[in-house]
C-alpha cells in the first residue's frame, strides 16, 4: 500500500481474486429460501476452481442468528472483534464479535451482536417487517467492512447479494472512499429476488446514519431503497437467469426497478445458478429409500413407494403423483395448485405439497388434505428429508411460479429423474426444455400462462405420455423413461458452468472500479 493512497492493483498477479461475499442467508447455517442454496454453493465452487483464480478462500459473511447450525465437532473457530460505527449507541460505535471458521471450502465469517440478530427470525414476525432492519442489516455490513479493513489485506471483489447488503455500496464510496481495503474493492450485486428492496423512509434513515438529501445510491426524496442501492451502487450487477435478467428490463416484471436496470446497459447481466450436484445426487442420497442413477433407474420406484407410504397413500396405485416443494410466497403460484387441484385429483393425480409461509396460502391445501387425506398430503413445515423424498418419489414436479428468477427446485427434480412441470418465465424458461414442442428432445412440460388452467393442461400432457410408458412392454425404452434420463443427464454443475461466469463477472467489475476511481496518489 502506497502511504496515503490507495494500492494500484490489489491482488499479487498469479495469487487469484481475493472475494468476500456478503449475504444475509448462506445454508445449512441459515436459511429460507434459495438464496442460502446458491451462496453456499458459489462459496463452495470458487474454493475448487483451478489454483490462482481465486486467492481463497472466501469469506462468507452472515449475521448470526439465533439457532444458527452448530460447526462440525473439531472446528477451528477464531473470534475477533471489530469496532462499528452504531448510528443507534450514543457513543456512536458498538463493538461487534466475528466469529469466523473454515467450513466447506470457504471462511463463514459470522457477524455477532444479540441485540441485532438473536431474534424469533431473520426479517420479523406476525407483525411484519422488524422496524429496525435497516440498522440490523446497515450494521451487519458495516461490520462486514470492518473486519476486511482489520485483515489489512486487500480484498478485490466484495459480492454482495439482495437488499440487506445493498448497505455496503451506500457505505463504500459514503464512509470508505479513500481507505485503502474497502475503496479500491470492487462491488458485485447480485439480485435473487426484485420482489424485497429494504425499503427504509426517512423517519428511518437514521438507523443507517443517513439523512433525506445525503444523494446516496438508491436514494430520493422519500428514503432509501437498499435493493436499488445495490444496484446503482455497485460496479457490476447480475440476476440468477439471462431469462429474468431480460424480463427485469420490463416494467411487468422489474417490480420498480426496471429503469434503472435498463440504465446499466452491459453493467446488468444474466448469470444461471448452478445447482451442487454433490449435495443434490440421487445416487448417494442418504434420505432416500434407496439410491438410483439413470441407468438404473430400480431405486426410484422404491423411492416413490416409499413417499406415498410415509404420506399414507397406496404406492400400488399407478396413478401420477404431482410433487411441489416451496416458501408459500404468491410468487410461487401455490394458488394456482390449489384451484387446479380438484381437476387433476378427478383425473386421477394425487398431491404431495411441502412449504412454509403466508398462512392464506396454506388454508386450501390443509382443506385438501383433510378431506381426502389418502390423495393429498400437506407437509406445512421446512422438512429437509421430506423435499429430499418428494424430489425422488413423485411422478413429476410442478412449479407454476408468476416470475421466477432462477428456481431449483426445477433443476433437482430433473437430477432426481422427476420431470418438472414449469411456467414459462425465467429461470424456469432457461432450464426446462418443453417434450410436446421438441419430442424426444424435452426434459419436462412448459405452459404459457400462469394460470390453473395451463397447470392443468401440461399436467394432463406428462401424465398421457407417462401412461404410454406404463404401457409399454419395455418401460425402460419408453419415450417417458427417455425424458427421465435425458432431465438427469442435464449438467448444472457450478464448477464448470456458473462459477467461471462469476469469475469473469469479478474481473470485468475490477477492471471498471480500477477505470472509474481517480489516478492513485503519489
Ligand atoms: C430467490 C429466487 C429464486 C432463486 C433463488 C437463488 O429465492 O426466488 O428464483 O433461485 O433466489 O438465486
Amino acid at each position: 500500500v502506497r502511504p496515503g493512497g490507495c494500492p494500484a492493483r490489489t491482488t499479487m498477479p498469479g495469487m487469484g481474486i481475493r472475494i468476500a461475499m456478503l449475504a444475509a442467508e448462506c445454508e445449512p447455517w441459515a436459511k429460507t429460501g434459495g438464496l442460502a442454496d446458491v451462496v453456499d454453493a458459489l462459496a463452495r465452487a470458487l474454493g475448487r476452481l483451478p489454483a490462482g483464480v481465486v486467492d481463497g478462500p472466501v469469506d462468507v459473511f452472515l449475521p448470526r442468528y439465533r439457532g444458527l447450525a452448530e460447526f462440525p465437532d473439531g472446528t477451528e473457530v477464531v473470534e475477533s472483534v471489530v469496532r462499528v460505527p452504531d448510528p443507534r449507541r450514543p457513543a456512536g460505535v458498538s463493538d461487534i464479535r466475528i466469529v469466523s471458521a473454515e467450513v466447506n471450502g470457504y471462511r463463514l465469517r459470522l457477524v455477532d451482536h444479540p441485540a441485532a440478530y438473536d431474534r424469533a427470525a431473520f426479517y420479523g414476525d406476525a407483525g411484519g417487517d422488524y422496524a429496525d432492519n435497516a440498522w440490523r442489516f446497515g450494521l451487519y455490513c458495516r461490520a462486514a467492512l470492518e473486519a476486511l479493513r482489520a485483515d489489512g489485506r486487500p480484498v478485490d471483489v466484495i459480492h454482495l447479494h439482495d437488499w440487506q447488503a445493498g448497505p455496503a455500496a451506500i457505505f463504500r464510496d459514503l464512509r470508505y472512499a479513500d481507505d485503502p481495503v474497502i475503496g479500491p474493492a470492487a462491488m458485485v450485486m447480485t439480485l435473487h429476488n426484485l420482489a424485497y428492496h429494504g425499503w427504509t423512509g426517512n423517519p428511518a434513515l437514521s438507523q443507517l446514519g443517513l439523512r433525506p438529501g445525503d444523494g446516496v445510491p438508491g436514494q430520493n426524496a422519500d428514503g432509501v431503497d437498499l435493493l436499488a442501492a445495490g444496484i446503482e451502487g455497485a460496479d457490476l450487477v447480475n440476476t440468477v437467469s439471462p431469462g429474468y435478467a431480460a424480463e427485469a428490463l420490463t416494467p411487468a416484471f422489474g417490480m420498480g426497478l426496471d429503469g434503472v436496470l435498463r440504465s446499466l446497459g452491459d453493467r446488468f447481466i444474466g448469470i444461471l445458478n448452478g445447482l451442487d450436484t454433490t449435495v443434490w445426487d440421487p445416487a448417494t442420497d442418504e434420505v432416500l429409500a434407496a439410491p438410483f442413477t439413470a441407468d438404473a433407474l430400480d431405486g426410484k420406484a422404491r423411492c416413490r413407494a416409499d413417499l406415498l407410504a410415509r404420506n399414507g397413500m397406496d404406492p400400488a396405485d399407478d396413478g401420477p403423483v404431482l410433487g411441489m416443494i416451496g416458501r408459500l410466497d404468491p410468487q410461487k403460484g401455490f394458488d394456482l395448485l390449489a384451484d387446479a387441484a380438484p381437476t387433476l385429483l378427478g383425473r386421477g393425480w394425487r398431491l404431495i405439497v411441502q412449504g412454509s409461509g403466508h398462512p392464506e396460502l396454506a388454508d386450501p391445501f390443509r382443506a385438501l388434505a383433510h378431506a381426502e387425506p389418502s390423495r393429498v398430503a400437506f407437509v406445512e413445515r421446512f422438512d429437509r428429508a421430506m423435499a429430499r423424498r418428494i424430489y425422488a418419489g413423485a411422478d413429476a414436479f410442478a412449479m407454476p411460479s408468476r416470475f421466477e428468477p432462477c428456481g431449483q427446485g426445477q433443476m433437482i427434480a430433473l437430477r432426481y429423474g422427476t420431470p418438472p412441470i414449469v411456467h414459462r418465465t425465467g429461470g424456469l424458461a432457461d432450464t426446462v426444455v418443453d417434450e410436446t414442442q421438441a419430442p424426444g428432445a424435452g426434459t419436462g412440460f412448459v405452459f404459457e400462462e400462469a394460470t390453473a388452467a395451463a397447470l392443468i393442461e401440461a399436467c394432463e400432457r406428462a401424465a398421457a405420455l407417462r401412461a404410454d410408458g406404463l404401457a409399454t412392454t419395455d418401460r425402460t425404452t419408453s419415450a417417458w423413461s427417455s425424458l427421465i434420463r435425458r432431465g438427469m443427464a442435464v449438467d448444472f454443475d457450478w464448477v464448470t458452468g456458473s462459477a467461471p461466469r462469476y469469475v469473469e463477472a469479478y474481473q470485468r467489475a475490477i477492471a471498471l472500479r480500477t477505470a472509474s476511481r481517480p489516478a492513485t496518489r503519489p
